[in-house]
């Protein structure tokens, strides 16, 4: 009860804000950190291209389809001997279609070529990702995922949208998996973390995927607010001498490495969605 009161709190607190909060980011004229704003804005006002909507719609079936399905899953692979449903893991893990249209939009506004996801699931948010770097010849998807059945789902999906030789997916515990999937790819341009929700494996990630990014790029991090564990490894990433800026969404954290850009850090907060 008291988070739900903190949360509106913050949510209102952010609404009045908005206006002051976004001609201060706007003044810096940062021609990077502007593109990653205006992914903020088209995905609010849902100002995309009739192309784009039908990718969207796409992947929304997708995300119907699995709604439905009643596949039991197990977890042997977490050790541990609970199941689950396929339309209830869907329900409650995938991102919803607003944070999926907003992730498209920040993979598609900041030109990003090679992606890097921690937390495949059942390919939900890789589905939009991929319909965002379809078009792009030197593009690239790696996504992790401990569950092998997911993998499979995914992949199939996955295979729906795009060349099979433009993704990988890594089956297996991230322990066993992180390393090997990050050591496959020279550079990222955008990594979404979306799995493991703790705070020494979410800066463990965060500390090896950041060195591979260039010049520039964008690090998204899920439920920022989720636990103590991640507000503390937000504000560590946030205070990196490597993040130039942040602009925080309560549940998603964007982290902007602008390398060459000397000015000082600034860091940023917008109400998104509930
Ligand atoms: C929140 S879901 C990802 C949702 C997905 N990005 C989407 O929006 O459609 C997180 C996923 O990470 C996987 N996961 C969590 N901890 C893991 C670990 N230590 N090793 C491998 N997979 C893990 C879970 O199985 C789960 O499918």
């Amino acid at each position: 009860m008291i988070k739900k009161i903190n949360k509106h709190k913050t949510i209102l607190s952010r609404r009045i804000n908005h206006n002051s909060e976004e001609k201060r980011l706007l003044n810096l004229n940062n021609e990077f950190l502007t593109k990653i704003y205006s992914a903020y804005t088209q995905s609010i006002k849902n100002d995309f291209t009739q192309d784009e909507l039908n990718s969207f719609s796409e992947c929304e079936k997708y995300r119907n389809k699995l709604l439905q399905s009643e596949e039991v899953i197990t977890y042997e692979i977490f050790n541990s001997d609970r199941t689950a449903i396929v339309k209830d893991i869907c329900a409650k893990a995938a991102s919803s279609k607003s944070w999926c249209r907003l992730l498209y939009s920040l993979v598609k506004n900041s030109n990003s070529e090679k992606i890097f996801e921690v937390g495949t699931n059942l390919g939900i948010s890789g589905s939009y990702i991929l319909h965002s770097i379809k078009g792009n010849p030197n593009s690239h998807f790696t996504t992790l995922e401990g569950q092998a059945r997911f993998c499979e789902i995914a992949g199939e999906q996955f295979a729906k949208i795009i060349d099979k030789n433009k993704f990988s997916i890594y089956s297996g515990l991230y322990d066993d998996t992180f390393d090997k999937a990050l050591s496959s790819v020279d550079k990222l341009h955008c990594a979404f973390i979306d799995g493991n929700h703790q705070y020494e494996p979410t800066l463990e990630y965060f500390n090896k995927i950041e060195p591979l990014i260039g010049d520039k790029g964008i690090l998204l991090f899920d439920d920022i607010n989720w636990s103590n564990g991640m507000k503390d490894v937000w504000k560590k990433i946030k205070q990196s001498p490597k993040i130039k800026y942040t602009i925080d969404l309560h549940e998603i954290g964007i982290a902007i490495i602008d390398r060459n850009n000397k000015s000082k850090k600034e860091d940023f907060a917008f109400h998104y969605s509930y």
